[in-house]
Order: structure tokens, then sequence, then C-alpha cells
């Protein structure tokens, strides 16, 4: 299935209905998710962030795609504020028995869900719900094929803004499989919109995405120039379920060429800081030294997710003071 034509995010009073992608997404809005998203953030050890705004939604998580902190992170933020969720196992459910995606969705709202939170393989299946569902009803993507992946994006720029006070006029390399990922578009899309210097594309020619995407990003196809003087460098897993099995490449060679160690990073800013949406592969785009280093923000980037999926679903399924 194609990607749709993306449905309507915003009601007509501006506020946030739906979030598909952050491509056009105001800067308004932007700011308000992260600006909420900062008030749930909790050091670890702490309680986490919690309160009741949510109580008597529904809200329904439906992956059809493996996901650990993506889908953890989404519950646990429907728990902390108070709403019920269920988790549907697409592969379980009733579409192996080829009930289609947009009847297992009517049946979950005839059972009041207010809230679906979609990952698929397929770009279109969050768009196409969304042009479906009853007006009061939401819709998140967890994920759509290689093309978005907006609540990652949105925690990737709360990392950025925490770890370094701010986005604007900073030089973010976005390295790898950026052909592929999801998580490179999005994450792009809200670097840009919240005003970085440089967001650079750093990728070998056949993980490059095609000319017409990432506009307003600059382009390297050596790490070395790419990470050069960064102030971020977010390194990105080699999605081999998204490609010819031809076009997969030899780890070892990868991580010679491409891998990020630690005498590589002594190229970006002194004071960088290394971003992984996870899951990782130690050894092929990133050293575990590096990793698991000072520079490190990896961890943050988790624990920031519980928080931005919360301000998500309180700001879609509230209303509240949107901008
Ligand atoms: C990513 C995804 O699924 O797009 N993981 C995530 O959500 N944190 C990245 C990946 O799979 O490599």
């Amino acid at each position: 299935m194609p990607a749709a034509k993306p449905a309507e995010q915003l009601r007509s009073d501006g506020s946030l209905r739906h979030l598909l992608t952050l491509e056009g997404l105001p800067r308004a809005t932007l700011e308000h998710l992260l600006e909420r998203a900062s008030h749930f953030v909790a050091p670890l050890g702490q309680m986490p962030s919690r309160n009741a705004a949510l109580h008597g939604k529904t809200v329904a998580i439906m992956f059809a795609e493996p996901s650990t902190r993506t889908r953890v992170s989404f519950e646990l933020a429907t728990h902390r504020l108070g709403a019920d969720v269920i988790n549907i196992e697409v592969q379980l459910s009733s579409r192996l028995k080829g009930e289609s995606v947009l009847d297992t969705v009517a049946t979950l709202e005839s059972m009041h869900v207010d809230a679906f939170i979609l990952r698929d393989a397929d770009a279109g299946v969050p768009d196409l719900v969304a042009g479906h569902v009853a007006s009061h009803v939401s819709v998140l993507s967890g994920g759509a094929g290689s093309h978005a992946h907006p609540t990652q994006g949105l925690l990737d720029a709360l990392t950025v803004r925490r770890a370094k006070g701010r986005i604007e006029g900073l030089s973010i390399a976005i390295v790898g499989d950026v052909r592929h990922s999801r998580v490179a578009r999005s994450a792009a899309q809200a670097f840009t919109a919240l005003g970085a210097g440089d967001v650079r594309i750093v990728a070998p020619p056949a993980l490059m995405p095609d000319a017409g995407e990432f506009i307003g990003c600059s382009r390297h196809e050596s790490l070395a120039s790419g990470i050069t003087g960064a102030d971020v460098v977010m390194m990105l897993r080699i999605q081999k379920e998204r490609m010819a099995a031809a076009a997969i490449p030899d780890e070892a060679h990868y991580f010679a060429e491409w891998g990020l160690t630690r005498e590589r990073l002594r190229l970006a800013a002194a004071d960088a800081i290394v971003m992984h949406p996870q899951p990782m592969n130690r050894g092929v785009e990133i050293a575990s030294d590096v990793a698991d280093g000072p520079q490190s923000v990896i961890r943050d980037q988790v624990r920031h997710g519980v928080a931005v999926r919360m301000a998500v679903l309180e700001t879609v399924l509230l209303r509240g003071d949107q901008p």
C-alpha cells in the first residue's frame, strides 16, 4: 500500500488531533509538545511523573512490527496518565484471518477506544486508519515503514535540547542507513523545524536517500567529513528487513568504514553527544565503548521517550491549552 495522502493532523481550531508525521507541523506545536514533555521527565531513581489526566480514556496499541522501547514507553505513558490501555498482537489477531485493519479498528472503536497507536511495515497504514476513525478518535504513528516515526523524532529533539541547552545553530550528523530509516526522516524534520544550523546526512552511496528527500540537509559520503566538528552524532541501525538480501553490507567491512569508534568520535566537537534510537548492533554501526561511554545519551533517549509519549497522548486526548 503506498503512503496515503496524509490525513489532516490538526483540527480546524489548529489543535493536534493525530500524530502521523512531523513534516509540516507548525513549530509552535512542536515546541508545545517538547515543553509538556519536559515537565514529565524525571531523573532515574526518582518516582516517574504520574497523574490522572486521562482517567476514563482508552488507548489501543496495535503493532504489526517488532518493538521494545516504543511499545513499552507508549504503554507506560498511558498508565502514567491514568488511562486504560490494551495491546493487540497484530500477528495473532484477526488480521491473520483476513480481517482488514479498518474492521479491527472499527470493532475497537465500538468498545470506546479513544486513540489508536499503530506500527506497520506498510507506510500507509496509520494514515489510512486516521482517514476512517470517528471524529473524537485520534491516531498516533508508532513507526510507519521507512516513512515516519514522529514520537522518536520528538524524543530525539528533546534529548538534544536537554543535553546541549538548544537546537538552534547546532551541527547534527545523522549517520548510516538513512535511506531506510523512518527515525532519520522524523528526526531531521524536527531538527530542521527547530532551527538546527546544519543537519548532515552521512551515508555510503547505497544507503543515501533519494535526492528529493531531506530538503535543507547537507550530504556527506564519508564518515570523517560528516562528523567533523558535529555537536551531535546520531548513529542508525542497518535496516536489513527493508533491503533486498544482495544489498545488505558485510558487517565487518561496514564497521571498518562506518562504525563509530572512540578514535573517530574525536573528529566531532569535544563536547559532542552520541545518540542511537536502538536497537543497536554493537560492533556494526557503533563500538560498545562509545555506546556506553561518557558522550552517549542513548539511555536518556529512552527515558525521554516515555515523557514525549505522555505529552503527545495528553495533547491529542485533552486538547487543553494547545497553541
Ligand atoms: C527504530 C524503529 O523501529 O524505527 N527503533 C525505535 O523505534 N527506537 C529504529 C530501528 O529499528 O532501527
